[in-house]
């Protein structure tokens, strides 16, 4: 049986606790690796299982990495391959971020679809219209996507919709074009930010990042580059959450205030007591929160990573709550869970109903996908008596030690397998 976690509620959590770097940015940093022969060191990899995934991705392509305490060194001299098989596409979606280093710099990549996935069937037509934009030859064969370019050329591209890693993916393809491209409607997450200043160190032409409009001025090879990753605005999150979900006093380090400024805003909503610093935020968590409305959208808006984990804590305000998910069409997975530790929530379609309990009962509860599991944590810890998370290495893919630093923070909660 895979290992659970076991966690014994209603202990407020004290304490300082540290946040790891992003594990989305880390995934687009270590894709870019691919754009050039030189060494690129990133210098704080969160040792996550996506991370593995990606690492071990960018090792049949060709690359060879290192460990180098936090940091990761990796280098992709020739590349070997430029294929992603199915099997570690289906397993992380993420995979699809070799796409468009591999067109760019090896002229082909061959990438499996990455189908549907628990929270959703998200497809990547915009990676592929994008991709086709800037010159590259796309055939689907066998559930693989066959893409195909001698040099990329510079092109105005309009997402029809904001996405992340789509976004990614053409400004890494775009840095080696012939010529500018232009994206618009590009995602503006601090992650997006991330991949852009590492590519500029690399040595790419990169404007208006952060902004829904990029500007790439392509240039003909890339350098090896030194960086260090962003931290985890979604670590950062939970475990304010963490704070506020059990009455507890909890400084969260190492955060950008303001990567989290939709969510600080929503706990203020909520109830919970908030200080925030140059680069902490402080918690401290209401008697009962309130109840509020939220509706997730791209950055700067609501996240939708922090959705079902301000639901555990909206499950236990004070009122009714509205939860409305925009991004993904099935990201309430955590409900029926909660559900069985006391939460009154009725969803229909993309809005979740919140009727505040006044308290959760420990319970055996299953993970579905990253965040959800996060959520059950978060829920677990302010529950009444014992609660076991099966399937604990979905949270595994996205945060590092989490059982460890909610220990470190007086949580009772262990790691079973
Ligand atoms: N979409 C399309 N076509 C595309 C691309 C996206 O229809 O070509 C749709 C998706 O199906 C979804 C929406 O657009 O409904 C937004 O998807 P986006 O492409 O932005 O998501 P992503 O890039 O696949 C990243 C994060 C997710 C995070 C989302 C939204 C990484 C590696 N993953 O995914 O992170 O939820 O952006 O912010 O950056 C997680 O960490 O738990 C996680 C799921």
């Amino acid at each position: 049986m895979p290992a659970w976690l076991e966690i014994d509620g209603g202990v407020p959590l004290r304490g300082q606790v540290a946040v790891s770097a992003a594990k989305n940015a880390a995934l687009p940093a270590l894709a870019a690796a691919l754009l050039t022969s030189e060494p690129v060191h990133l210098e704080n990899v969160p040792a996550l299982a996506d991370v593995a995934t990606m690492a071990g991705l960018l090792e049949t392509l060709g690359a060879s990495l290192a460990r180098d305490g936090a940091g990761m060194r990796v280098r992709v001299e020739r590349l070997r391959s430029d294929l992603a098989p199915y099997e570690l596409v289906s397993t992380m979606r993420a995979s699809v971020l070799v796409l468009g280093p591999l067109v760019a710099r090896h002229g082909s990549a061959r990438v499996a679809l990455p189908g549907g996935c628990a929270i959703g069937p998200r497809p990547i037509d915009q990676h592929l219209k994008g991709l086709a934009r800037l010159g590259a030859e796309i055939v689907i064969e066998n559930g693989y996507v066959i893409a195909r370019a001698s040099r990329l050329k510079g092109a105005r591209i309009t997402t029809d919709l904001v996405t992340v890693t789509g976004t990614e993916n053409l400004m890494m393809a775009a840095a080696l074009a012939e010529g500018t491209t232009l994206i618009e409607n590009a995602a503006r997450e601090p992650e997006v930010d991330d991949l852009a200043a590492l590519l500029t160190a690399m040595g790419a032409r990169i404007h208006g990042a952060g902004t829904t409009r990029l500007e790439i001025e392509g240039v003909p090879e890339l350098a090896g580059a030194t960086h260090r990753i962003v931290p985890d605005r979604i670590e950062a999150g939970t475990l304010i959450v963490a704070g506020a979900i059990t009455g507890g006093d909890v400084t969260v380090t190492g955060v950008v205030p303001d990567h989290v400024s939709a969510v600080l805003a929503k706990l203020e909503e909520c109830g919970v007591g908030l200080e925030v610093g140059p680069t902490w935020v402080r918690a401290r968590g209401p008697a009962r929160p309130q109840a509020a409305d939220v509706t997730t959208s791209p950055y700067p808006g609501f996240p939708t990573d922090m959705q079902a984990q301000l639901m555990t804590l909206l499950g236990l305000a004070d009122g009714q709550s509205r939860v409305t998910e925009t991004i993904f069409e099935n990201r309430f997975m955590h409900v029926a869970e909660l559900g069985r530790m006391g939460a009154r929530i009725e969803t229909d379609g993309a809005i979740a109903i919140v009727q505040g309990v006044p308290g959760y009962q420990g319970a055996p509860v299953m993970a579905s996908d990253l965040r959800a599991s996060a959520a059950l944590v978060l829920a677990g810890l302010a529950a009444r008596g014992r609660t076991t998370v099966a399937r604990v290495y979905h949270l595994d893919r996205g945060y590092e030690r989490l059982e460890a630093k909610l220990a470190a923070l007086g949580a009772r909660i262990e790691r079973r397998a």
